[in-house]
């Protein structure tokens, strides 16, 4: 049917336009630019009104970029959109602290509601930005800040408010898990897991946030704080990531009936709310073992509903830009101002949630030790585990292979302890003259 023949194409036309600009037109600002250019229609029918790409603002606008924007829209200059009083919202799409941080003022300064998928911007400056934008009347959303294109801050925030969350388990770093996936399932090395990670769009700017749980960390503060309401610093969460793990580590965990999964973990427990991130064993068969590629996904346990399960994709270009788009469509419309006049969150009035220490919480290990193959070695071993009074519950060492030159891999996993013991243990261990190389080790979900 061409337009002219369709009666809500015509409602269309004299539909109310609103003009929105973007900052940062990479990975997911090309995203959201193909939404609004080329689903016009669909997005006009959830907004009630034609949302307008007015402005683009960028580092290289000579760049060439894979978008149809129109060349005259694209610029360096700022100050287009903020001496455009039409400009209602401004979806911000640059990475890192600055100058993120200062366009993200100056836009509230100028009257801007702000969209935005920077997680480390507000892991780390939520109490600023969110402040200023209360005083100014302003509001921020950030659904594709955590889990790409799942909707769980929504989920959290809104549709579970009923509850209080005693748990959650959620793989939050797309890029950390397509990586294992590739290891795991191609035999791939860590590095070409990487590059392929970042060609397709997955990785930050700098991948180390990605694989040493920096980023798993972020986005586990900002859930934290919806669900828990604790005002954890991002950087004291005690964290590991996956980048000194190797492929035997894989084959170890399915020898042992497990799967490697970066876990980023907020738990309810008598002294306050327990956060950390680190690469855990979990269940073959279960839902998060079965998380592929660059998926995420985030298991809730509320008093009201029990156990929720997400997942989907939690990284790359469109999953990324349909989250903020939706944030986009709920500016314009209004819903947005609300919830965040309501939620008040990151405000400096709200009582804060203790922080339990990491130390006690309890838990089965498992630890890889890359020893000499000589005698008293495992009782060495076993002798600092049982002094910190950590028990054993398996141990696998196969014969060294030829060339091995006499170093074998020692695996241990343990009952039930405790982080403080494992990692006394752990460290007493890596100072036996035996030792050949770093231990690993990493938590155990049954
Ligand atoms: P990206 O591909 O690196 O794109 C960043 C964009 O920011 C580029 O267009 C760059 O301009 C622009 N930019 C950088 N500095 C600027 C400045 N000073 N002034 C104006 N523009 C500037 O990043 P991305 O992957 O799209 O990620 C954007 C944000 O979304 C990040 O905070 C990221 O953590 C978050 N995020 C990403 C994903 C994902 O899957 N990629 C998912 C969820 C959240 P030029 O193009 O001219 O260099
Ligand atoms: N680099 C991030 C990841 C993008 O891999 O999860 C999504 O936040």
């Amino acid at each position: 049917m061409r337009d002219s023949a369709n009666p809500r194409a015509i409602q269309h036309n004299v539909m109310q336009h609103t003009k929105i600009a973007i900052v940062g037109l990479g990975t997911v600002g090309r995203g959201v630019a193909r939404l609004l250019l080329e689903q016009g229609d669909r997005l006009a029918r959830h907004a009630g009104r034609r949302l307008e790409l007015a402005q683009v603002v960028v580092k290289d606008p000579a760049k060439k970029r894979k978008v149809a924007v129109p060349p005259d829209i694209i610029s360096t200059e700022l100050a287009r959109i903020t001496n455009d009083p039409e400009i209602a919202v401004v979806v911000m799409l640059i990475g890192g602290l600055e100058p993120a941080r200062s366009i993200a003022l100056e836009l509230l300064a100028a009257g801007k509601d702000l969209v935005t998928a920077n997680k480390a911007l507000l892991a780390e400056h939520s109490v600023e930005l969110f402040e200023r934008a209360r005083e100014l009347g302003r509001s921020i959303a950030f659904e594709a800040s955590v889990a790409g294109g799942i909707p769980i801050l929504a989920n959290i925030s809104q549709c579970l408010s009923a509850n209080r969350f005693e748990s959650i388990h959620a793989i939050l770093n797309g890029t950390s898990n397509y990586i294992l996936s590739q290891m795991e399932a191609h035999g791939a090395s860590y590095a070409e897991a990487v590059s392929e990670a970042q060609r397709l769009g997955y990785a930050e700017a700098d991948p180390t946030m990605d694989v040493d749980g920096s980023d798993a960390a972020q986005k586990l503060a900002i859930l934290a704080h919806l669900a828990f309401g604790a005002h954890a610093d991002w950087n004291a969460i005690p964290r590991q990531g996956i980048d000194t793990l190797e492929l035997a580590d894989l084959r170890y965990a399915k020898e042992l009936g497990y799967r490697i999964k970066l876990l980023a973990v907020a738990q309810r427990t008598p002294a306050g709310v327990e956060l950390h991130v680190s690469p855990t064993l979990v269940r073959l068969g279960s839902s998060l073992a079965d998380v592929r590629g660059a998926d995420n996904a985030v298991s809730v346990v509320g008093d009201a509903v029990g156990r929720v399960f997400f997942s989907g994709p939690g990284a790359g270009q469109m999953p990324t830009a349909s989250a903020v788009v939706a944030d986009l469509i709920d500016t314009v419309v209004g819903r947005t101002a609300i919830t965040f006049r309501t939620l008040e969150l990151w405000s400096t009035a709200t009582p804060t949630v203790a922080l339990s220490d990491y130390e006690n919480v309890a838990g089965r290990y498992y630890l890889r030790f890359n020893v000499a193959d000589e005698p008293r070695v495992l009782a060495e071993v076993a002798g600092r585990l049982g002094s910190e009074g950590v028990s054993i519950a398996s141990v696998i060492q196969h014969e060294a292979a030829g060339s091995g030159e006499g170093v074998v891999p020692l695996v241990i996993m343990t009952h039930n302890t405790t982080e403080g013991a494992v990692c006394r243990a752990v460290d007493a261990i890596d100072r036996l003259p035996f030792m050949r190389g770093a231990s690993i080790r990493m938590r155990v979900r049954d």
